[in-house]
Order: structure tokens, then sequence, then C-alpha cells
């Protein structure tokens, strides 16, 4: 097989700046369907990214060694402790604070609902700032499932008012969906008192060392917690969601159906925690949707949950890039506005999404490119590469080679679906080394 030429190679910041200076080569071809390169090509900020992350950091040797060195370190049980993680997202909690003038404060929410919520830090900033508040958190079985436990040591988090459900989301809303019923969930041991009882509800759950997950397994989350945030949230209540921050289809429309929902749509990405991943915070405040509006969008995402649930027994065939899922013609299925077409869809959501996705696209690739200053210092010595633009290089298209390693990570794609019919194998597949620092808490 055809090697890339430049992997494994330390290129200087100029050699980078200077690359970045010029227009991207039009050979420069990033992995994207049809619908995610309209925005590459409205936002040069957004394939400047791509381009300093395929051209430069996914093929610099100390980028892997640091993620190789972090994973053996975890492996050999010199993680730090649980409450080291949950404080970096205490502070976390205070950034969306002070970016949204003190509104998560100061006896401000009454009840909360934090999905996804281990090791804690969330829900403990919020207890300890509004100390007559209650909340529910939920997530995973530690250690049968979840890798992480909840960090409960000099927190509140074993206070009466707060409330753990150890139980995998989507299996929730999967659940109650067979039944016919509205994913409800109960504020402490009262049971529910009336409907939608929230005032803040966060949407947090993604993978962290529990296996990588296929790329409509991420979908099923994230939709299994709009729904729950849906059917739970008080009027003018607030939402977070954690989402990725590659514009596929589906979260573009998950991104239109929050600005339907919500008075306010922001975005975050933290100082430390998830500065370097392809993630954000999405902060949604004042939920005013009207009560048949939310009932069709439930309705949607409960079509789309059906779809997605029927995954789990037949899981689609192996697909590695996203040009591959594009042909299969099943991301079609999946469609929350079905009556939109792409080209429609992205004429009236671009304006209200990109300066969304820009901010964080920006921070990555600030972050990405101080990164690389600093290994490029480690390295200065040694580097004998020279740049050379991709018509120049051989480059081996996607293959399932490619997946071993953290540049799966970043693409969501498996390269071994579980085995049909095997529920519990979805948290057993794919590369074991993403339970490393890769897919570790800090980034
Ligand atoms: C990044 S951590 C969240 C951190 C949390 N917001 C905090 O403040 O500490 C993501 C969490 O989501 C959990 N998770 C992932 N998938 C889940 C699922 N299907 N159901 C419940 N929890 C899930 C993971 O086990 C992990 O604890």
């Amino acid at each position: 097989m055809a090697q890339r030429n430049v992997s494994a190679a330390n290129f200087s910041i100029a050699d980078i700046d200077r690359a970045l200076e010029n227009p991207i080569p039009p050979s420069f071809i990033p992995d994207l369907t049809t619908f995610e390169d309209k925005f590459r090509k409205t936002s040069p900020v957004f394939e400047k990214l791509l381009f300093l992350k395929q051209e430069f950091y996914r093929s610099n040797s100390e980028v892997d060694a640091g993620f190789e060195e972090r994973r053996r370190r975890h492996a050999e049980g010199h993680a730090p402790p649980g409450s080291y993680y949950r404080k970096g997202y205490e502070r976390l909690f205070q950034e969306f604070e002070e970016a949204n003038g003190g509104v998560f404060g100061q006896g401000k929410i009454q009840c909360f609902l934090d999905m996804g919520c281990s090791p804690g830090g969330f829900s403990n900033w919020l207890l300890e700032n509004n100390e007559n508040a209650c909340g529910v958190g939920i997530t995973l079985p530690y250690p049968q499932v979840a890798k992480h436990p909840l960090a409960v040591d000099g927190s509140h988090l074993k206070e009466s008012r707060y409330h753990v459900q150890y139980l995998d989301i989507t299996r929730i809303v999967q659940d109650k969906l067979a039944q016919g019923q509205a994913p409800l969930i109960p504020v402490g041991s009262e049971g529910l008192n009336g409907t939608r009882p929230y005032d803040l509800i966060i949407a947090g759950a993604f993978s962290i060392g529990e296996g990588n997950r296929a790329w409509w397994e991420r979908i099923h989350l994230v939709f299994s917690q709009m729904s729950i945030a849906l059917c739970n949230l008080s009027p003018e209540g607030d939402f977070i969601l954690v989402v990725n921050t590659k514009p596929f289809r589906w979260l573009i429309e998950v991104l239109r159906l929050l600005r339907l929902c919500f008075r306010t749509v922001s975005s975050h990405k933290g100082k430390e925690l998830h500065a370097i991943r392809s993630s954000c915070y999405i902060i949604c405040r004042g939920f005013i949707a009207p009560e048949a509006d939310i009932l069709a969008y439930i309705q949607s995402l409960s079509n789309v949950l059906a779809k997605l649930g029927r995954f789990v027994l037949q899981p689609p065939p192996n697909m590695i890039s996203s040009r591959d899922i594009e042909q299969s013609g099943l991301p079609v299925q999946l469609h929350l506005f079905p009556d939109l077409s792409d080209d429609i869809l992205f004429q009236e959501e671009r304006t209200f999404v990109l300066p969304l996705l820009e901010r964080a696209w920006q921070h990555q690739f600030d972050v990405i490119r101080t990164d690389l200053v600093e290994k490029g210092s480690s390295t200065r010595h040694t580097s004998s590469a020279v740049y050379r633009p991709p018509q120049q290089r051989t480059i081996r298209s996607p293959s399932a080679a490619d997946t071993s390693n953290w540049r799966q990570t970043e693409r969501s794609y498996p390269s071994q679906p579980p085995a049909s019919g095997s529920r519990g194998s979805r948290y057993s597949f794919g590369n074991p080394g993403a339970a490393d620092g890769r897919d570790s808490w800090r980034q």
C-alpha cells in the first residue's frame, strides 16, 4: 500500500504558517460529504482547521507519542483521581456562568437534570452555587460499563437533594418508546412533581473510555438526550448540549431545532476541557417553543430514534468515511426535517450556524497551533521534513487501516461494527486504545 510520505513528520511552525498563508491547494480533499463540504466552501476558518489537522497535526509524531504516553500512564494506574477531573468540569461550568452573565448560580436554578453526570463537576457546581436546588444525574453504571466513577468525596453529590440513576440514556428512551410513553425523568425519590419539572437540563453524555462508538450510536445518544430534554424542560428553562463540531447534516438539524425552541443559542468551547477535541457546548436559554411545536419535534425525534434503535439489532454495514456513509443513503432515513433538502437546510441555517461553529473552529485551530508550536520546540533539531502540498505527495485514501488510532475517534467511524444482535457489544468493540488520553476527560 502506498504510504503517506509525510507521516511522522514534524514541520517547523514557520513551515506550517507559510502553508496556511497561501491559498489551500485545490488538491487538498478532506473527508466530507457534499453537505459538509458546503460549510468548508463557505468558511475559511473551517477549511484552515481541516487543513491544519489533516496536513500537520495528524502527521506529527510528537502528538501520537503524547497520546501514547497518556494511555500508558492510565493503563499503569497513574491516572489522576476522579476529583481532579470533576474539578476540571466545575471550572468549565464556571466559564459557562461567566459567559452567560451569571444565570446558573446565586440560587437561580431550582431543579436540574444532568445527563452523563460523572465525574460530577457540573452537578457539584450547581449544588454548590444554588443551595436550595435539587438535582438528578444520570450516568452509566460503574464499573460495569463506565470507566470513570462519580467523584463524590468532598462534594455535595451525596446530599439528599441529589439523586443519581445509573442507567444508559439511550436505553431509557428506547424502552419508553417501545411502551409508547414519553421519557419522563422523575425528580428525586418523590416521583414526578408534574410534567417538565427541570429549569436546567444538561445533555453532556458522550463516550469517555467506554469504547469507540459507531456514528449511528453517537446520533442515537444525542437524539435520546434531546428527546428527554424536550419532554422534561420547564417553560423558559435552559438547556446545555455537548456536540461534535463537524457540520454533519444531523447536527445542523439539531441546531435548527434548538433555534426554533429557544430564545438564544450560543456556543462555548472550554479553555482547557474540550479545547483540542472537535466538540463544544451549545448553550440554549429560554425554552419558548409552543406546545404543539414541541410535540411535533418530539415525534420527529421518536421516528428517527425508532430507526436508530433497529441498528442496535442489525448494525449498518461497515462504513469508514463520511462519503461511504453518504453513498449508503442511510442518513436520509435519519432526517429530523425530512422535507428540507440539503440545499434548503444549508441556505436557511448558514447565517445562524456558521457563527456558532466558527467560534469553536477558530478556538480549536488556535489551540492546535499552540500545541504544535510547543511540540515543534521539542523536536526542532530532529525535524528534517519539508512541507510539500498534497499534489506532490502520495496520499492513500481513507481505509480501515487509518481507523486504528485517534483519527478514528476524530472521524467517529468504527473499523468493526458490533456483532449483529449483540446488545452488550456496543461498549466493547472498537479500539481499546480509545480508553486512553485521546478520549480522556481532559480533551
Ligand atoms: C465527559 S463526561 C461528563 C462530565 C460531566 N458533565 C461532569 O460535569 O463531570 C461524559 C459522561 O457521559 C457518560 N455517558 C456516556 N454515554 C452514556 C449513556 N449512554 N448513558 C449515560 N451516560 C453516558 C460517560 O460515562 C461519562 O461519565
